[in-house]
């Protein structure tokens, strides 16, 4: 039994457009995978706390008191034993919505989702072999002169990285607010993309 974790920071609630797509995909991983669970993590509801000066004292005595069990760590937890992970969250101001990273600042937690060997060197302790980033861009962020300002999921491969989740993947639509685009065929390029890619996430 596959355990989807699905980590919604779509601001815009039933309006947004990467949640439409993120729902198609989820839709389609559940018919794939009849006997699979998917968990929501609803970032605008659950509001994980920021870490605030006295949330990170806090934090840090729990650490170092080696309470990795209390419930301050408990979104870590769930993300180091998640077998599939699914990201959805619009592109904004070249990443993502701060409520992401957020949440990314609560599970980055030494010994439960990264760690260290005898040599110093980062080992990742994520149970997840992959991560998908489902997200819907204004612009154009795939062009050769635009690739490099973009830094949402370059951010999420690198901390895939360092999490021990070996394949990352990215689900785009883009041009959404660009006038001359049609952006319902935008869209529903997408859609096919999702289909095919929840057939073999
Ligand atoms: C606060 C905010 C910041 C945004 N920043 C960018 C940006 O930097 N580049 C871009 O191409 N589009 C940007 N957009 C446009 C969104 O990426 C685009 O409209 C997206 O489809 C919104 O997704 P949603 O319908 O899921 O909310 C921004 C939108 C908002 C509301």
């Amino acid at each position: 039994m596959e355990q989807l974790l699905f980590i919604n920071a779509c601001v815009r609630g039933e309006r947004s457009r990467t949640l439409k797509l993120a729902r198609r995909f989820l839709e389609n991983w559940q018919r794939n995978h009849s006997d699979g669970v998917i968990t929501q993590v609803d970032l605008c509801k659950d509001r994980p706390v920021p870490q605030y000066p006295e949330v990170l004292a806090q934090r840090d005595e729990l650490w170092n008191a080696g309470k990795l069990d209390d419930p301050m760590f408990d979104l870590a937890r769930q993300f180091a034993a998640a077998d599939r992970i699914v990201v959805a969250a619009p592109f904004w101001d070249l990443s993502f919505p701060a409520i992401l990273k957020i949440y990314l600042e609560r599970i980055s937690v030494t010994n439960i989702t990264f760690g260290y060997d005898e040599q110093g060197n980062n080992v990742g302790l994520c149970k997840a072999d992959k991560l998908l980033l489902i997200t819907t861009r204004g612009g154009n962020f795939s062009l050769p002169e635009t690739t490099w300002m973009e830094m949402g999921a370059r951010q999420l491969e690198a901390l895939c990285a360092m999490y021990g989740i070996p394949s990352f993947q990215c689900l785009a639509a883009e041009g959404l607010d660009d006038i001359r685009n049609d952006k319902k065929a935008i869209l529903a390029e997408a859609m096919g993309r999702a289909d095919a890619m929840a057939e073999v996430f």
